[in-house]
């Protein structure tokens, strides 16, 4: 297939960007690289390379998903059989500060793109969404069917905005076909130690946080309360490894090629882990002392979260395989070959 990727530089993005010329798909991703830089891409060109120089090949293009021209003009010149849209913001203390940029971007964006689809007769799209959308989990695990709606900030409720708009487009026009799928929390990096996380400024996720401050590129890790209504105190969350997480989107576009109309799935593993958890098994693996404090809240989290992943199981033939100890050992051997990120 020849898949359009937006976003596709990005942290998620280019791991599936990955598995997709692995996979044999060709790909053109559109990334306007307001968080990353073309330094991924040629990462994955040379990954690529490295692991199965095949026929696939991977093109990209610097823009933005909200350029409608230029999105004409780049379904014009290419025939996408379907579209994987990461592009977007995703912080979620900078959505409660600036709302009207991520409503631009993440629900903007996706109707720009939505749009350009229509008029080039592309109707399949497999959409990054997030178990944000559940807000606070009403019981545990969190399944599709929980509702949604309670949303703790704007990024949610952008992300469930484009839930809902690619929900009533299928419903109008019997054509598209959508994959919704809700991510919970991705960590991890490619095994290589090619790719990975790199947020710009003060990564606001855990896992980068704490291998920087294992580094040495940071002092302590803020542990966000330490007085919930979990085991430990700190906050328990669904950690899944981003190759897991790639390949998710595979599986979605395998269930597009023989169905129509709209599917949610939990892309998570079912297993929650603290916090303070996931520090410790970090310094098993990697053998690095990580000093953390526990500090007050962070408005908009919750408490815990975890997924029921049965659906996507059942339905997409996909789980996520990888464990704990793996997300660790790849989240290590990313910050120890690359000390400062795609700079080096
Ligand atoms: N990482 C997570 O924890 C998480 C969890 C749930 C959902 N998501 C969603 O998954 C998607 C990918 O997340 P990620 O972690 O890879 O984020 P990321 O920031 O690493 O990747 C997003 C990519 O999109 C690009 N981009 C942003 N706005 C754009 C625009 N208007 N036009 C073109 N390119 C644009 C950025 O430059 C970046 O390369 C996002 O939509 C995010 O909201 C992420």
């Amino acid at each position: 297939m020849k898949i359009l990727v937006t976003g596709g530089a990005g942290y998620i993005g280019s791991h599936t960007v990955v598995e997709l010329l692995s996979s044999g798909h060709d790909v053109l991703v559109l990334d306007n690289f307001c968080n990353s830089s073309p330094c991924v891409l040629e990462r994955v060109e040379q990954l690529h390379a490295s692991q199965k120089p095949g026929v696939a090949r991977l093109q990209w293009v610097e823009g933005d998903v909200r350029d409608r021209e230029l999105l004409d003009r780049l379904f014009a010149e290419h025939s996408f059989d379907g579209v994987i849209h990461f592009a977007g913001l995703k912080v979620v203390g900078e959505s409660i500060e600036r709302p009207l940029k991520y409503y631009e971007h993440n629900v903007g964006g996706s109707i720009i793109l939505c749009q350009a689809m229509e008029a080039a007769g592309v109707f399949n799209l497999v959409f990054s969404s997030t178990a944000a959308v559940y807000g606070t989990p009403e019981r545990l695990p969190v399944c599709e069917s929980h509702p949604c709606g309670e949303t703790n900030n704007p990024y949610a409720r952008s992300k469930l905005m484009v839930e809902h708009l690619l929900t009533d487009l299928a419903r109008s026009d019997e054509r598209w076909c959508v994959a919704l799928l809700r991510y919970f929390n991705p960590t991890g990096a490619h095994a290589s130690g090619m790719i990975g996380e790199e947020p710009r400024g003060v990564p606001t996720n855990l896992m980068p946080y704490i291998s920087q401050v294992a580094a040495g590129r940071r002092e302590c890790v803020s542990v966000f309360g330490g007085d919930y209504p979990t085991p430990d105190g700190s906050g328990v969350r669904d950690y899944i490894h981003v190759v897991d997480l790639a390949l998710g989107h595979l599986a979605a576009l395998k269930w597009m090629q023989e169905n129509r109309g709209v599917g949610i799935w939990n892309l998570g593993t079912g297993r929650g882990y603290s916090v303070l958890e996931m520090i410790k098994a970090f310094e098993a693996v990697s053998g690095k002392a990580v000093p953390y404090q526990i500090v007050e809240r962070r408005s908009g989290d919750v408490a815990e979260c975890w997924a029921a992943p049965s659906k996507a199981e059942a339905e997409l033939n996909w789980r996520a395989e990888r464990g704990l100890d793996e997300m660790m050992a790849d989240t290590w051997r990313w910050q120890s070959m690359n000390p400062r990120g795609y700079a080096e």
